[in-house]
This record gives C-alpha cells, sequence and structure tokens, in this order.
C-alpha cells in the first residue's frame, strides 16, 4: 500500500454542515500500515494533523493547512469471550450505523439504541456517543489508535478514556493526540432492552428484538432530525446544559413544565432545544442559516454561508438563550480552521 496524498483537496462534501472548505493535504489510508506512514510524514514535516471521519461533528473554516487524514479501513470482526459476551473489535473507518445493523441483525446487544447517528466509528469515543438512554462507555472496553506527536501505539482502557456526557479524555488531555484505529466493544448475546428514554417503551412491542428497537429509534430519529444529505446540518448544534439543583429549581418554579433530568447528586440537565424553542427560535432563519422547524437544537445550512456566518448565528442564539434562562449554550461539534472573530 503507498501513501497518496492529494493537494487542494476539497473537503466541501466532506463535511455534514457543507461548508465550503480545502484541504492542503489529504490522504485516506486503506490500512493502519498507511496511517502510521501518514503520521511519520506530518511529524517529519511539522504539519498539524487533522483526522476526520464522516465530517457530521464539524466546523469547517474555509482552508486547512497541514495534513488531513481520513481513516479508510473498516473491517469488523466478533469473537466469544465467555458465556453471553462477545467480543467485536471494529476498525475506524467503519460507518457507525452500518455497524449497529449488522450487530442487531445478528441478535446482538448493546447498540440498538445508537442506530442512525451519523459518521465512523474511530470519531465514536471522541464525544462519548450517546442516544436514546444508551452512551458508547456503556458498551467499550478500549482504544486503540496512534499518537499523533509520539508516532506509537496506544491503548486507552475504558476508565482511562475518562467518559463524561458528550465528553472524553479526547477532548482534553489528549485532544487531538491521537488517530484512533480500532475499538473494542462488549456485546451481549441475552436480552438487555433499554427503553426508559422518553416513548420508546410504549413504540416497541413486549419482546423487542435488538433489530426492532433500533428500526423504532431510526423511526423516532427520522420524525424530528434532518437528513444531513438533503439539509446539511451537524447534528445537536449546542449539549445540553448541566446546572446545579438551585438554579433548576428557580427556573422550575417560573417554568413548571421545564423537561430536566437529574445527573450526578445536585445535578441537572436541561434540555437545550427546549430552551432555544421557548425563545421563540424554533423555524427562525437569517441568512444562510436556520434553526429547524421539528427540532430547535439542530442548526441547518440552506446553502452558500460559511464557517465564520454559522457561529454568529449561532452565538446570537445563545445570547438569547442566556438573557432569557440565564443558562450557558456549550458548541457541540469541534470547530478547526477558523479565525478567531
Ligand atoms: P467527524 O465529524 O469527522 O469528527 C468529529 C471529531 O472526531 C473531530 O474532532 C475529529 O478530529 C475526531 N475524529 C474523527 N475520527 C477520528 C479518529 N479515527 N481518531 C481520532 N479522532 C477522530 N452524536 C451523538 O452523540 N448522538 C446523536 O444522537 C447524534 N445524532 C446526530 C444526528 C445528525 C443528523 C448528525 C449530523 C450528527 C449527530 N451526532 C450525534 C453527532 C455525530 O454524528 C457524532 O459526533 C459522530 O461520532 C461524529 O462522527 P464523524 O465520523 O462524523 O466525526
Ligand atoms: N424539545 C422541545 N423543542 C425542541 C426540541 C426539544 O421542546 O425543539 C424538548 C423535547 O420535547 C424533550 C426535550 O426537549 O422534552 C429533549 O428533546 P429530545 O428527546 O429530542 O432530545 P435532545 O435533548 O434535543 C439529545 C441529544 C441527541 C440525541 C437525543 C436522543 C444532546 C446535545 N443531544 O437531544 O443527540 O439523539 O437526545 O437521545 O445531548 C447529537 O448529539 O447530535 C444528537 C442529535
Amino acid at each position: 500500500m503507498t501513501l497518496e496524498i492529494q493537494t487542494e483537496h476539497d473537503l466541501s462534501g466532506f463535511n455534514t454542515l457543507r461548508l465550503p472548505c480545502v484541504a492542503a493535504r489529504y490522504v485516506a489510508p486503506t490500512d493502519p500500515g498507511v496511517l502510521t506512514s501518514a503520521i511519520a510524514l506530518a511529524r517529519r514535516n511539522d504539519w498539524p494533523v487533522l483526522v476526520l471521519g464522516g465530517g457530521s461533528n464539524l466546523i469547517l473554516g474555509e482552508r486547512l493547512d497541514g495534513l488531513v487524514i481520513q481513516p479508510a479501513f473498516q473491517r469488523w470482526q466478533l469473537e466469544p469471550i465467555r458465556k453471553g459476551r462477545v467480543k467485536l473489535t471494529v476498525e475506524a473507518g467503519m460507518n457507525w450505523h452500518r455497524l449497529v445493523m449488522a450487530m442487531a441483525e445478528q441478535d446482538l446487544w448493546g447498540l440498538e439504541n445508537l442506530a442512525l447517528i451519523p459518521g465512523h466509528c474511530g470519531a465514536a469515543p471522541i464525544q462519548n456517543i450517546g442516544a436514546y438512554g444508551v452512551e458508547l462507555s456503556d458498551i467499550l472496553d478500549a482504544v486503540h489508535g496512534v499518537d499523533l506527536q509520539e508516532g506509537c501505539e496506544v491503548v486507552f482502557s475504558r476508565d482511562e478514556c475518562a467518559f463524561g456526557y458528550r465528553d472524553s479524555i479526547f477532548k482534553h488531555a489528549m485532544e487531538g493526540r491521537v488517530a484512533i484505529t480500532h475499538l473494542e466493544l462488549s456485546l451481549s448475546t441475552q436480552a438487555q432492552p433499554k427503553l426508559e428514554y422518553g416513548d420508546l417503551a410504549r413504540r416497541v412491542g413486549n419482546e423487542p428484538t435488538p433489530l426492532e428497537i433500533a428500526n423504532t429509534v431510526i423511526a423516532t430519529r427520522q420524525e424530528k432530525l434532518p437528513d444531513p444529505a438533503v439539509l446539511p446540518n451537524a447534528g445537536s448544534f449546542f449539549k445540553n446544559p448541566v446546572v446545579n439543583a438551585a438554579k433548576a429549581d428557580r427556573l422550575l418554579s417560573k417554568y413548571p413544565d421545564m423537561p430536566h433530568f437529574p445527573q450526578s447528586p445536585g445535578e441537572i440537565k436541561l434540555a437545550a432545544g427546549w430552551l432555544i424553542d421557548q425563545c421563540g427560535l424554533k423555524g427562525y432563519r437569517k441568512g444562510a442559516f436556520g434553526v429547524h422547524e421539528k427540532q430547535a437544537l439542530v442548526l441547518v445550512h440552506r446553502g452558500g454561508g460559511s464557517a465564520q456566518e454559522l457561529m454568529v448565528f449561532a452565538d446570537g442564539i445563545a445570547r438569547d438563550v442566556l438573557e432569557r434562562f440565564g443558562v450557558v449554550l456549550e458548541k457541540e461539534p469541534r470547530a478547526i480552521g477558523l479565525h478567531p472573530t
């Protein structure tokens, strides 16, 4: 396998917000050996590296200098480990949703609630993807990768990943430091339905299979989330804010219907979509960007806009929420290659 670096590579079709972006250099290694060579080349030349997956959680500025590496290896393998448990090893370039469906079709439990999350498996640990009451950390055993500074192989156990809500070590001490090559997950052959989120339990039969749950999650998501192939977006644009109990109580006395979800003792998660919705911003449009009509947490790009304009649009929404509720919203997607405004 050879290292084929492309120059001046157009990334506008490689990010689900469809923001215009050109990478000075781009490579899509089809095996881990080529990935290691690409990293060595970047280290020799002092090129900053961006590891790209499906581009569904990124706000890309118009130009990325350095090297963009998009792992394209995508094998997966199952191995029984003990009674009722199966070890799944999957490479970074595999499409996450395709993996979920392949496991559900084999009647393996663990991934079904995470159906239809866009992107590649290698990105899943970065923000500890989660949906419908399940997070990646519930089923992940280890993350393997290559250290971008040292060029050596690294392994992180689940504990070492320091997972939290939309959070991991890869957003802190190890931010931008590791190219993830493969994941080890642990699935179950025995029924373990997780149906506590929203109306999931009501929407499935009595003894649902993983496939039935995955298909129900897909249908639920399709009712409110826009398909990025049709209407460019990055899913939730802000994280759901976590506030202390005193702050939540103050808001609840004024807004008794406000959705709220107790987390660790004294911490309450609020629904950012509800807060934005209450500001009357659902369906609001300005220039190339808008707040989705069915899910106020999703910002959509209607074409012709730039990352800078998107940031200004998003900051305006966060400002309205802060003024009305006193709650700070933090962006979920990672912004890269943007000039400070
Ligand atoms: P990218 O956007 O390409 O990259 C995201 C980050 O991961 C970047 O920092 C990138 O550098 C890093 N990265 C990517 N690959 C690697 C690698 N191999 N090694 C090291 N770093 C890497 N997220 C949820 O948690 N729950 C949801 O329900 C959900 N729903 C969504 C719905 C829609 C319609 C959309 C568009 C997005 C949604 N997301 C959701 C966000 C997104 O799908 C996830 O964050 C996903 O894991 C991003 O994967 P990606 O391959 O597209 O990553
Ligand atoms: N809500 C409104 N108006 C809106 C949107 C939401 O009132 O416009 C209310 C809903 O009625 C509900 C609450 O807010 O009471 C929560 O809404 P929903 O169940 O749709 O989930 P969410 O909090 O908006 C989160 C994740 C999603 C994930 C879903 C399902 C975050 C930032 N977002 O959204 O993840 O799919 O739950 O688990 O945690 C993503 O991260 O990109 C993403 C899509």
